[in-house]
């Protein structure tokens, strides 16, 4: 990307030629974007962790164990569920390839045959850990923070594209998934003992971390980029449980989540929407979408039975028992752990993450309907869908 005539190689050439036939020649039907490009943490992995995992002498972590990946995939893929991801049906929707996992692909055969790339990681924090160690939380899976990622993907370009006009095409043509990150932020610290008063003070810097990002990438030339916001975490078996007891007054009464935390996601989601505001203002020929991840979601949660989720929206398809089958020391895929039968009626796969089910839910709330702004499906259509993936089904 800097100076195209100092790292010219033969293989260079011939990789780029290739993958710029690729590029252009793939017709795809939805026509809208010629690839994705993704960051962000578990909620959108799709193997990065469990390749750098596999590396390490260690052995693996239970995200990368069956049954994780057994309802779509019969496998474990390193996504944090048991099949596809909001990421996958994005992916489908506008008739792309599955998004492949950045680690592990090389060089200039990053994109070959695969329009897209995903450098999201399990566990990843949208601010550095740096900040993280300063206040005594560790990560524990990763340090692959956003700005880690943006390097990668910075990195990788010159492989790619040959200079920067011509990468600034590839990005301006590709939809962008801008999270959902900064989750993270919050569970680490939460779950290494900080209070939640003490976590909502890192809101405007998880934000801040986010909104520069965009800024950078835009500096790049992108020009269609989805931002997700928190999910309710007040909802997750994990702090059900870790709060487990509470007085009556800390839960919603129509949903049973913890009130406190679900008010940490929507000021996080407040606070996000704020700054999009602001991108937008100062690049009006940039399409910033809102993808509000948080009350797609309220909706199971409110009524899991009208939508299928008939075994409740509170209690993990698979972990370690207790009252929302979830003990962080018997975690899903351990000897001792229990699965439930029909994961596509549950909501809440391993206490943290979603099955399938929930996600395929979100993503038709967010892409057929009325969760992102803009309205994605006056972006882009994804009408025909139903044939693709069955949704028509779930619904
Ligand atoms: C993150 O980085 C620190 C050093 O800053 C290191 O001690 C730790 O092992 C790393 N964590 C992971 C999960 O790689
Ligand atoms: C739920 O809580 C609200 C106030 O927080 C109260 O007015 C309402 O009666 C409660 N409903 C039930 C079913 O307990
Ligand atoms: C979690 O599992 C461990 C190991 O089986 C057990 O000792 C502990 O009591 C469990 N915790 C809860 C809250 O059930």
């Amino acid at each position: 990307m800097t100076n195209p005539s100092s790292s010219f190689s033969f293989s260079f050439i011939t990789g780029f030629i290739t993958l710029q036939l690729l590029w252009t020649s793939t017709c795809y039907a939805s026509g809208c974007y010629t690839s994705i490009i993704s960051f962000g943490d578990s909620l959108a992995d799709t193997g990065n962790l469990k390749q750098l995992d596999s590396i390490k002498n260690e052995p693996p972590l239970h995200f990368f164990l069956p049954p994780y990946g057994e309802t779509f995939f019969h496998k474990p893929t390193g996504r944090c569920s048991n099949g596809r991801l909001i990421i996958d049906f994005i992916a489908e929707g506008i008739r792309l390839p599955l998004v492949q996992p950045f680690v592990g692909a090389k060089g200039n055969r990053l994109m070959e045959s695969r329009p897209g790339v995903n450098f999201a990681v399990v566990g990843a924090t949208a601010l550095d850990s740096s900040f993280h160690e300063a206040r005594g939380v560790e990560n524990p899976l990763t340090n692959s923070s956003l700005r880690v990622q943006l390097d990668w993907f910075k990195q990788s370009l010159q492989s790619i594209c040959l200079n920067a006009q011509d990468c600034k095409h590839l990005i301006e043509r590709s939809l962008i998934l801008m999270g959902e990150i900064g989750g993270n932020d919050f569970n680490h610290a939460l779950q290494s003992g900080k209070s939640i008063d003490e976590v909502e003070t890192y809101i405007p810097y998880v934000i801040e971390a986010i909104g520069s990002t965009i800024n950078e990438l835009i500096d790049l030339g992108a020009k269609t980029l989805l931002v997700p916001g928190n999910l309710p975490i007040g909802c997750s078996a994990v702090y059900l449980t870790m709060y487990y007891g509470s007085d009556k007054g800390e839960y919603d009464n129509s949903t049973g989540c913890l009130i406190r935390l679900n008010k940490l996601s929507l000021y996080h989601n407040e606070l996000l929407q704020i700054e999009l505001n602001q991108i937008r203002e100062r690049h009006p020929d940039v399409i910033i979408i809102y993808a509000d991840y948080y009350n797609a979601a309220m909706q199971i949660f409110r009524s899991p039975k009208k939508y299928g989720f008939t075994n409740g929206a509170l209690k993990a398809c698979c972990g370690g028992g207790g009252p929302f089958n979830y003990n962080s020391s018997v975690p899903c895929a351990h000897p001792a752990s229990n699965l439930c039968l029909q994961p596509h009626t549950y909501v809440n796969w391993d206490g943290l993450h979603l099955t399938e089910a929930a996600y395929k839910f979100i993503y038709k709330s967010l892409f057929q309907g009325p969760y992102t702004m803009p309205q994605f499906n006056h972006v882009c259509s994804t009408q025909g869908l139903e044939e693709v993936v069955g949704l028509s089904s779930s619904m």
